[in-house]
């Protein structure tokens, strides 16, 4: 996959910082995502020098319902960026969900200039995931925290895009009823490596639900291979049920969760 490596240091670069020699060497992508807003700096060359995320509730549904909440977040994680690498944060890409209505792009813009950036691009989320996988034909499948979102591709060009509520927090509402815990006590679990067998176990109708969204929208579109990106796809063994139930082989890349932070800011270039 095209953009491995790459994904390998941004996960790096969410801890460690790479030196830039100047703030206009800096390009910086914003995900407003609805679980999680991250924040990716990239120098020139591409290459990740450093990044911050957060996990919040700011967005749903792809719009901002907290403009205030969410300013404050990205507010505080361009500040870390900027003291990190001692340089100053101008210019930021953002994304939309596919077939966002401008009024909507535009509160995104809002929130993201109110914190002193110039919004030098809005990219829709499956065009930055693919600036990173360059899948030519296949499927991309992004599963966040609220849904489950496909583009499938052909020559590289989107010619179908879907989304449909089903994502991370259903997961963890399934565990929580199931086990009488707190929503927060099922996130957790539900990323404890230590867990995998257990949760895979419940949740798996869960996940089966999904692989059926995707089956039904690429049928009859020649599709041979997935592409699964997104934070719930960093479930051990999610691929092997997507491909099980679709029946057309499914991946993921290495940090799932970092793949549209990481286009968005290579949009910004
Ligand atoms: N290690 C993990 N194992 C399983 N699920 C995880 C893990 N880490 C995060 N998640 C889940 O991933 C989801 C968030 O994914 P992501 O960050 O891609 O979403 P988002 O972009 O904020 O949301 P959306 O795309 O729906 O707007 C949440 O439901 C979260 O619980
Ligand atoms: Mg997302």
């Amino acid at each position: 996959m095209k953009g491995e490596r790459l994904l390998n240091a941004a996960a790096l670069s969410l801890t460690e910082t790479r030196p830039v020699s100047s703030s206009d060497d800096v390009y910086l992508g914003v995900d407003l995502g609805t679980a999680s807003i991250v924040l990716t700096a990239l120098d020139r060359e591409k290459r990740p020098v450093a990044s911050e995320m957060e996990y919040a509730s700011v967005i749903r549904d792809g719009l901002v319902v907290d403009y205030y909440g969410t300013m404050a977040i990205v507010k505080r994680l361009k500040k870390r960026l900027e003291d990190r690498l001692g340089a100053n944060l101008t210019r930021a890409a953002i994304a939309v969900p596919p077939g966002t209505n401008p009024a909507d792009a535009g509160t995104h813009r809002y929130v993201v200039e109110a914190c002193n950036l110039d919004v030098t691009r809005i990219v829709d989320e499956p065009t930055a995931a693919n600036e990173v996988l360059g899948v030519k034909d296949g499927v991309v499948v992004d599963i966040g925290g609220g849904t489950t979102g496909l583009t499938v591709f052909k020559n590289g060009e989107a010619v179908y895009t879907a989304d449909e509520p089903t994502g991370g927090t259903h997961i963890s509402l399934v565990l929580m009823g199931g086990r009488h815990i707190t929503f927060e006590e099922a996130e957790r679990l539900k990323r404890d490596p230590a867990m995998t067998r257990e949760v895979m176990g419940q949740v798996k109708p869960v996940i089966q639900k999904m692989a059926s969204i995707v089956k039904h929208h690429i049928s009859g579109r020649n599709v041979d291979n997935i592409w699964l990106v997104g934070g719930t796809c960093l479930l051990t063994g999610i691929e092997d049920l997507f491909s099980d139930e679709i029946g057309v082989p499914a991946s993921k890349p290495a940090h799932p969760h970092l793949v549209t932070p990481l286009g968005i800011a290579m949009s910004c270039l």
